[in-house]
């Protein structure tokens, strides 16, 4: 009786019970790790855009390759409940996200669109991709706005 209630205990220890903090360090680097390769990559379209780097067919292509397979990333593990900004330390999330997710997952698919835009837009020369950029870079600020907070 006594080793059964050690093993039950230790599983929920392993489980992450309730009457424990929950730790979300993975959920954080996750989400902002993505967010930032969303960055980088719009940063390189960006920067061929205005003629600070030469164009390259192949870049841009692989760039935005890249935001349409980060916009298939499932975003419901990365984002658990309890891990906005009034809860933990080391995120920007409103609270309010979670109680507006549809409207958070239709600007994620926002998103998701407008790389599949410049997906189509990338191997078309340089002037296709200013246009493209302002679709794409028009969802990521729709969603910064509404539902992520001001740095501190
Ligand atoms: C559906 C909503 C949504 C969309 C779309 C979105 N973001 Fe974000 N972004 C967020 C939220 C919420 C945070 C704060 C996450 C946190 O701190 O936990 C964030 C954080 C970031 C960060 C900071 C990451 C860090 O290291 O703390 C960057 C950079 C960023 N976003 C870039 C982008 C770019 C570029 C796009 C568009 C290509 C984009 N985001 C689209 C919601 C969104």
């Amino acid at each position: 009786m006594k080793k059964t209630l050690t093993t039950l205990t230790i599983v929920g220890l392993l489980a992450g019970g309730t009457a424990f903090a929950q730790d979300y360090s993975a959920q954080l680097k996750a989400r902002q790790g993505e967010m930032r390769i969303m960055a980088i990559n719009l940063g390189i379209l960006g920067s061929m855009a205005k003629g600070e780097t030469e164009y390259s067919a192949e870049a841009a292509q692989a760039a935005a390759d890249t935001l349409v397979a980060v916009s298939m990333i499932g975003q419901a593990p990365l984002w658990p409940a309890g891990s906005s900004e009034m809860d933990i330390e080391g995120t920007r999330a409103k609270a309010e996200m979670w109680d507006n997710l549809p409207d958070v997952l239709d600007k994620w698919a926002a998103f998701g669109d407008a790389a599949k835009v410049m997906q189509a837009a990338a191997g078309e020369g340089q002037a296709a991709l200013g246009p493209a950029l302002g679709t794409v870079g028009g969802t990521c600020k729709a969603c910064h706005d509404a539902h992520r907070a001001p740095a501190n």
